[in-house]
């Protein structure tokens, strides 16, 4: 593959996140997140394995940034377990948890690898929980006194900062109840993604007020809708979930605050969130890039039971699938490229901080290493990125994820995402056929600019 448009900067990296695979959930001093509290509550995660040791990189980090260097990455993005640094949520700092990000971030640099560090990947204090968690506006406060603990520590290390990963997740916890705390409460979900925004817009003031050297992001995931026909009733569905999964956050983020239609809805539900007058100021407050994850798209459909998919008499014309069933679109990076710059007037940086495959159903006899899907999903998706940046979009990386497989939410260990394979068991560490292949990618990205 030549990726011919990519600039000699552009960034190849991987992600990772600090629940998915620390492990050392109780050690050190580490308060407990409410990932740890789900899956250690009966019925909500697969097969009721916790994630206490994942993938054990608390101890194997050194392991595991070899795995790197051996790839050749520029950059590696991960999360900060914020009940690792502060095991009540805020007040008391755990010097130990910020010991091991300060270990992590000086062999990270010593192997000239970037480190770009989010502060919340989805694992919250369970010690905030217990005072009202995301659903809390004091949240915004107590993120902004964790965020600037970790900007005095480990700014000097760490060049690039994203806020939150992925906000939808918030109303996936607390009004879906898929996951962690796993409540059902449409009110909450909306008042935690609210307020998620408000603790990133704080987030993004206490670093500047800092001083804070590098760049400071978020990361949204794009899933954008596809209408299985143009029916009426199709195109709203299509406009609701763009609204609840990326418009409501993108609509503040980039000014003017939650669209006229958003709000007519929330309100007519009775689920608006407590939104004050000084709040909209505080979330547009500018980031210095956007993180995207883009996976695929959704495609809609009002007459099937769940809302998606094609309808049964028209299968899409060329449509390309994956072993799972899923849908092959690697455009969706480029419409969601399309879509930051045309709709909300980004033309400043970005970074695709996801995108990736988890392992296809095995066969019986099939080899775990042998991920050719992998490979052709990421090819996919490289050759997209290739073309937008032809035509003049600001990418400026790719993190694949994941490094390795890791705890996949509530899945478990049953989904595998990783290019590096892990023995739950042994905690062995194998590199899959897209290792390799990626390395080749980076390799040859390098050579070409010689
Ligand atoms: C993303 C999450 C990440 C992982 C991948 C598969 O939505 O940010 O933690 O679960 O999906």
């Amino acid at each position: 593959m030549s990726l011919l448009n990519l600039p000699p900067s552009f960034e190849f990296g991987v992600a990772t996140s600090a629940f998915q695979i620390e492990g050392a959930w109780n050690e050190d001093g580490k308060g407990p997140s409410i990932w740890d509290t789900f899956g250690h509550t009966p019925g909500k995660v697969y097969n009721d394995i916790p994630g206490d040791v994942a993938c054990d990189h608390y101890h194997r980090y050194s392991e595991d940034i070899e795995l790197m260097k051996w790839l050749g990455l520029d950059s590696y993005r991960f999360s900060l377990s914020w009940s690792r640094i502060m095991p009540d949520g805020v007040g008391r700092i755990n010097q130990k948890g910020l010991d091991f990000y300060r270990r992590l971030t000086d062999e990270l640099l010593a192997a000239g690898i970037t480190p770009n560090a989010t502060l919340y990947h989805w694992d919250l204090p369970q010690a905030l929980e217990d005072r009202g968690g995301w659903p809390n506006r004091d949240v915004a406060d107590w993120f902004a006194e964790y965020a600037s603990v970790a900007y005095d520590a480990l700014g000097d290390r760490i060049g690039r900062w994203a806020t939150v990963n992925e906000p939808i997740s918030v109303w996936v916890g607390y009004a879906l109840g898929a996951f962690a705390p796993g409540l059902h409460d449409e009110r909450a979900g909306r008042a935690a993604m609210h307020n998620q925004m408000l603790a990133h817009g704080k987030a993004v003031q206490a670093f500047r007020a800092a001083g804070s050297p590098g760049e400071i992001g978020v990361v949204l995931d794009i899933w954008k809708r596809q209408p299985a026909t143009d029916s009426a009733e199709d195109l709203a569905l299509a406009a609701e979930g763009e609204d609840d999964g990326f418009r409501f956050f993108l609509d503040t983020l980039r000014g003017g605050g939650y669209s006229e239609r958003i709000q007519a809805r929330l309100e007519a539900e009775g689920t608006l969130p407590e939104i004050h007058d000084t709040d909209q100021e505080i979330i547009e407050a500018p980031v210095d890039y956007l993180g995207l994850n883009v996976y695929s798209r959704v495609v809609v459909n009002s007459k099937t039971h769940d809302g998606t998919g094609w309808a049964e008499s028209d299968p899409p014309a060329g449509g390309n699938f994956l072993d799972d069933g899923s849908e092959f679109y690697p455009r969706a990076v480029y419409e969601a490229l399309q879509m930051v710059r045309d709709d909300y007037g980004w033309s400043g940086p970005i970074y695709i901080t996801e995108n990736g495959l988890p392992d296809a159903p095995a066969a019986p006899g099939d080899d775990p290493l042998r991920d050719q899907e992998r490979i052709r999903y990421v090819n996919g998706f490289l050759e997209w990125i290739d073309r937008a940046v032809a035509e003049g979009s600001d990418v400026r990386g790719y993190y694949l994820w994941s490094l390795m497989d890791n705890y996949e939410w509530g899945t478990g260990f049953s989904k595998k995402y990783g290019i590096v394979r892990v023995d739950p068991e042994t905690q062995e560490r194998t590199p899959k056929d897209s290792a390799h292949w990626y390395r080749d990618v980076i390799a040859s990205h390098r050579a070409a600019q010689l």
